[in-house]
Order: structure tokens, then C-alpha cells, then sequence
């Protein structure tokens, strides 16, 4: 029997939610094969901050170090400053295990309407740095509650950075069409954005089958909703592609669709996986998150694990379930995540029957 230990971190708000019914689902998807998943839950987020002071333990990253992957919902409460919960969960989790990158495929499904005219077909993968450019920790504010009050962040974009994640990007690429859009600013504005041209072109140049194109990002957040279909892979800093995704999932319909998984791929440490999403105080609490986001992101798990085929059946199942239209609010329909789940483990069961 293969077992795969996950560290579970349902988080805040529809985190709470839709993780459940995400594992529910992966428990169908794993039936019949030779696979057990052991699911270690983790009260971590904004609760355990109200009573613990801190967003995890202090040996929260010893602790999930053990585990095979990190399975993610959100993190984010109105009541805790976004400051805690992020450089108190989600950061330092992508920084320790140095999950560099936050890779989002998203695409159309037919039955799911895209909210641009025209309903364009959709097929775009995002390979977005995850550890360092404008998110950096170098930074802070000063002089608060005076007329000089002040607030600075240093971008920090390295050539290691820069390099590795474009490898990656070319390996995708290289998959697909061979066609990569960097997204940049070199307009000479943004002083760190010409050496990320340089590196992203140096690194391509080294490489067989893929023609890069670099666009500049105002440009690019245009040509992503006039015409998507222009575009196949994309690299990208950290800020330009967390704003990326959204918007291209937006575009297809609903950012409660899609996948993110934050991958180690030398695999020294775990890796992440988590709807793009947030934590969605405005819905929290009524049962209609979307949860497919939630699911898709647990079949790039499965497929991370080595489990091609499982992954590829739970992505075929929640994908009929799309196509039928039995789908959340969000994208139209009346069910409840609860429902929504129900119908993906019920296609899952009818298929292998
Ligand atoms: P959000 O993604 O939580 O929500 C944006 C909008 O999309 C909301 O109207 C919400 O209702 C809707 N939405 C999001 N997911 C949905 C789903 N599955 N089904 C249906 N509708 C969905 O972004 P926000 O409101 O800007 O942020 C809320 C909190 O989440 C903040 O604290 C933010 O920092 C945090 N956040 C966390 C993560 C993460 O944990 N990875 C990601 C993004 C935002
Ligand atoms: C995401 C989120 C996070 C990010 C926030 C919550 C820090 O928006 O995972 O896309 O910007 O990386
Ligand atoms: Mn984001």
C-alpha cells in the first residue's frame, strides 16, 4: 500500500469549508487503488492566533517537514491583520520549504460561460515566482503617526531566482505550444525588471522549442481578456503573477475554479497545494463556495504523488460535473459546496463502476 502523510490546513473563512468536502472527494478518487492518504489536520489560522498569539506553533515547519505535501485552504480573517496570517502561515510555508513555484494552470469548461464577450476559449498556464521579487521581507514602515509617516518595500530578484523559474517555465512550455510570455515592466520604470528580462532571455536562448515573447504587463493584463487565446504559458514575478491569476480566472468564469500548487520541484521539502482563491469573508458561513478550486488543487497533489492516473480521472469526473452545469452560485448554479462535492464523488463512482 503507498501511504501519503498530508499535513491538512483548512485556515479561515471557506478554507474551512470547502477543505472537508475536498478530502471527501480525493478519499473517492483513491478508492480501488493501492493508495491511503493520512491526513494530519492542523487547527493552524486565525482562531488558533485569537488564543495562541501566532498563526502555527513554533515547530509547525519541523512538524509538516515529515509530511509528504501540504493541502491548503485559505488563510485570512477580518478581525486579524492580513500582516499576521500571511507572514504567519502562508509565506513562511512557501519560503522554508522554498516552494518556488506557484504554478496555476487555467482553462474554459464548456457549460462554465466566461464572463468576456464572446465566451473565448481559455487554456493558460501560469508559472509565477514565489519566493522572492516584490514580496520581499526587506522593508517596513516608519515615522507612523507623523507628518513624515512613511511606508518602503525592497524588490529583491536574483539571478538564481530568476533563472530557476524560468527553467521551469521552458520545461512547461516545452510541453505545451513552446510559446512563453514573460511578463515584465522593463520600461525602464522598475529598475529590477531589465534584469529580469536579461536572465528570462539568456535562459530561453539556452533552450530548444520555445519562442519567448516579453510583454509588458499592462499590456498583457489587456491582451488576457481581448484575446486569451493568444497566450499559452506565462512566467512571472511574484506580484505580476498572483495579479495574473486572478484576473485569467476571472476571465474564465470564477476565481473559485482554479488550482494553485506551490512546488519544491527538487522536492527537498514538501510542497503546497491551494485553491488560488482566498478565504471570502463576504461568503463565509453559508455553504456556497465554490469548491472545485479546492478539488483541483488536491488532483495536482495526487499528481505530485505520482499518481497520474487518479489525478487525471478526478480532474475528468469534476470536469463533467462542470459541463452539466451543476456548479455554485458563483458560476450561476444553485448548488452547495456540500452538493457540488457530492456530484464529483457520485461521477467519480458511476465511471468506474
Ligand atoms: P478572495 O479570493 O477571498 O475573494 C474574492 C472574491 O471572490 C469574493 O467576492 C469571494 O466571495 C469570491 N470567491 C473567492 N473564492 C470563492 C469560491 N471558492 N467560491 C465562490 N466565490 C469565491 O479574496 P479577498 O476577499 O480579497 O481576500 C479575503 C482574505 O483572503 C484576505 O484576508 C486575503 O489576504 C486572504 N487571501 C488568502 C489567500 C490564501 O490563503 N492563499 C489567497 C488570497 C487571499
Ligand atoms: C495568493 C494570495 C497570496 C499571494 C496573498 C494572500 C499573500 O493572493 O496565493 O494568490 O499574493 O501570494
Ligand atoms: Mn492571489
Amino acid at each position: 500500500m503507498n501511504t501519503h502523510v498530508i499535513t491538512v490546513l483548512a485556515g479561515d473563512g471557506i478554507g474551512l469549508e470547502v477543505m472537508p468536502v475536498a478530502m471527501e472527494v480525493l478519499e473517492a478518487a483513491i478508492e480501488g487503488h493501492d493508495v491511503r492518504l493520512e491526513w494530519r489536520e492542523q487547527p493552524w489560522g486565525s482562531d488558533y492566533y485569537r488564543q495562541h498569539g501566532r498563526m502555527m506553533p513554533t515547530d509547525a515547519i519541523t512538524t509538516m517537514t515529515a509530511t509528504d505535501a501540504i493541502f491548503l485552504g485559505a488563510v485570512g480573517h477580518p478581525d486579524v491583520s492580513d500582516v499576521e496570517t500571511l507572514w504567519g502561515m502562508l509565506i513562511p510555508i512557501r519560503r522554508e520549504f522554498d516552494q518556488y513555484v506557484n504554478l496555476r494552470p487555467v482553462r474554459s469548461f464548456s457549460g462554465v460561460r466566461s464572463s468576456l464577450a464572446g465566451d473565448p476559449e481559455i487554456d493558460v498556464v501560469i508559472v509565477r515566482e514565489n519566493v522572492e521579487g516584490e514580496y520581499s521581507a526587506v522593508g517596513g514602515r516608519s515615522y507612523q503617526g507623523t507628518p513624515f509617516e512613511a511606508a518602503h518595500q525592497q524588490s529583491i530578484f536574483t539571478r538564481h531566482g530568476i533563472e530557476r523559474i524560468t527553467r521551469f517555465a521552458v520545461e512547461v512550455a516545452q510541453g505545451r505550444s513552446g510559446r512563453l510570455v514573460s511578463a515584465t515592466k522593463s520600461n525602464g520604470i522598475i529598475h529590477t525588471m531589465p534584469f529580469w528580462d536579461e536572465v528570462v532571455a539568456e535562459v530561453v536562448a539556452q533552450s530548444d522549442g520555445v519562442q519567448l515573447e516579453s510583454v509588458l504587463i499592462d499590456a498583457l493584463a489587456a491582451r488576457a481578456v481581448r484575446s486569451p487565446q493568444s497566450i499559452d504559458v506565462i512566467v512571472a514575478s511574484n506580484l505580476f503573477g498572483d495579479i495574473l491569476s486572478d484576473l485569467v480566472a476571472g476571465a474564465v468564469g470564477s476565481i473559485g475554479i482554479a488550482p494553485s500548487a506551490n512546488l519544491n520541484p527538487e522536492r527537498e521539502h514538501p510542497s503546497m497545494f491551494e485553491p488560488v482563491h482566498g478565504s471570502a469573508p463576504d461568503i463565509a458561513g453559508r455553504g456556497i463556495a465554490n469548491p472545485i478550486g479546492q478539488i483541483w488543487a488536491g488532483a495536482m497533489m495526487l499528481r505530485h504523488l505520482g499518481h497520474d492516473d487518479i489525478a487525471t480521472g478526478l480532474e475528468e469526473a469534476f470536469t463533467a460535473v462542470l459541463e452539466r452545469g451543476e456548479v455554485t452560485p458563483d458560476l450561476g448554479g444553485s448548488l452547495s459546496t456540500v452538493e457540488v462535492g457530492a456530484a464529483v464523488i457520485a461521477e467519480l463512482r458511476r465511471r468506474r463502476a
